[in-house]
């Protein structure tokens, strides 16, 4: 038996009977752009999170440029982020035309730690961008307060954390903004790419809609000069059927992460995820801390675990930002953590006996 990290085909088994027919239905009455599965979807995910709006649009990565944009952040702004996070994070605020600025994360969530953005805080600073790593919230409270005294705005980067919860409240409902990601291996992910904006503000979900969409409010009529970032309506029926299966998904994930945790408890060496008390994460992945990572990594993979690593090279050791000029003891939490984590595969259909399997061989790998 092998294991893989994700199994994107079991689930479309489960709910074929569901989606064929709804994407045949797109198909039949060529409603590719905007439709109305476009629009249900957009109202049910608004209202699956508790904000006002939410803006289907093309990617996570455009959510986030878009996002920013709307805040009214741009050249000479400062937006503040980690290092451990994948580049579309940092991609958007520099595509946006702002500056990026680090601080380092907690060592034990692996997310913003609060503790260190003070100091990073400079009167160019705009924005505050946590980002919720692997399906756990960062610490908002702490980070609402900073924000608050500073008088700086917050953007969730929500691409891993649907349906996560933060003393009682879903990731995304934070923020001044929140952005998601429905790339196919997402919680709730789409049959492509796929992203969403969601907003309580009025203004900002206008400005969001006129930038998705070329500026225009209607057909040939530019406000301004926008993009073509539209969520599309073929994965917009596809994620309007999902949604309803996200929760129990979710639990399926925590399920399997106590068991994970449990079985892997007494195993030396080995780090298991910290969940911050009040938090309810949803295990978009489980990572550990495992010595001589590489060789652990190969090991199972020799025996047919799939294993992934998020990220090896945290964002400010990226020939992308060498021009930055930052080593790798810059951020030492980030570097550290870059050779020893490990993704453990994790899908809401992963059975205890795939995930004995795993552990058996994370023993045996590190006993040899
Ligand atoms: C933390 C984070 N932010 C942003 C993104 C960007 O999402 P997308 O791939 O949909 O552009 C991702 C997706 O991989 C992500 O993991």
């Amino acid at each position: 038996m092998t294991v893989p990290f994700v199994d994107l085909k079991a689930q479309y088994q489960t709910l074929k009977h569901e989606i064929d027919p709804a994407v045949q239905s797109v198909m039949e009455r060529g409603a590719f752009i905007m439709g109305k599965e476009h629009s249900e979807f957009e109202q049910a995910f608004a209202s699956y999170i508790g904000v006002k709006h939410c803006l289907g649009v093309a990617t996570g990565t455009d959510a986030l440029e878009l996002a920013i944009r709307a805040c009214g952040i741009g050249p000479g702004d400062e937006v503040i982020t980690v290092p451990n996070t994948f580049i579309a994070t940092t991609e958007a605020i520099s595509h946006a035309g702002a500056t990026l600025r680090w601080v380092e994360v907690d060592p034990r969530t692996y997310n913003m730690d609060p503790r260190n953005i003070e100091p990073a805080i400079t009167p160019r600073t705009k924005a505050l961008l946590p980002v919720h790593l692997y399906g756990q919230p960062a610490d908002m409270q702490p980070i609402l307060e900073i924000a608050a005294k500073h008088n700086l705005l917050v953007i969730e980067d929500c691409a891993q954390s649907h349906g996560a919860k933060y003393r009682g409240k879903k990731a995304g409902t934070f923020g001044d903004v929140a952005c998601f990601s429905f790339y196919p291996g997402k919680n709730l992910g789409a049959y492509g790419d796929g992203g969403a904006v969601l907003t309580n503000n009025d203004e900002i979900a206008e400005r969001v809609k006129l930038l998705r969409n070329h500026g225009s409010r209607e057909k040939y009529s530019h406000a301004l000069e926008g993009y073509c970032h539209r969520l599309d309506n073929l994965q917009a029926a596809v994620l309007g059927i999902k949604l309803r299966y996200l929760d129990g998904w979710n639990e399926c994930r925590r399920r399997a992460a106590a068991l994970y945790d449990r079985l892997l408890k007494d195993v030396s060496g080995v780090v298991t995820p910290y969940v911050l008390p009040g938090v309810e994460p949803v295990y978009h992945l489980y990572v550990v801390q495992v010595p001589d990572r590489d060789r652990v990594q190969a090991a199972l993979k020799a025996e047919g675990i799939e294993t992934g690593i998020h990220y090896p090279i945290p964002l400010h050791q990226q020939p992308a930002y060498a021009h930055l000029g930052f080593k790798p003891e810059d951020f030492p939490i980030s570097a550290a953590l870059a050779p020893k984590i490990l993704s453990l595969p994790m899908f809401p259909e992963i059975t205890e006996a795939q995930i004995k399997m795993v552990v058996d061989a994370l023993k045996r790998a590190l006993r040899n």
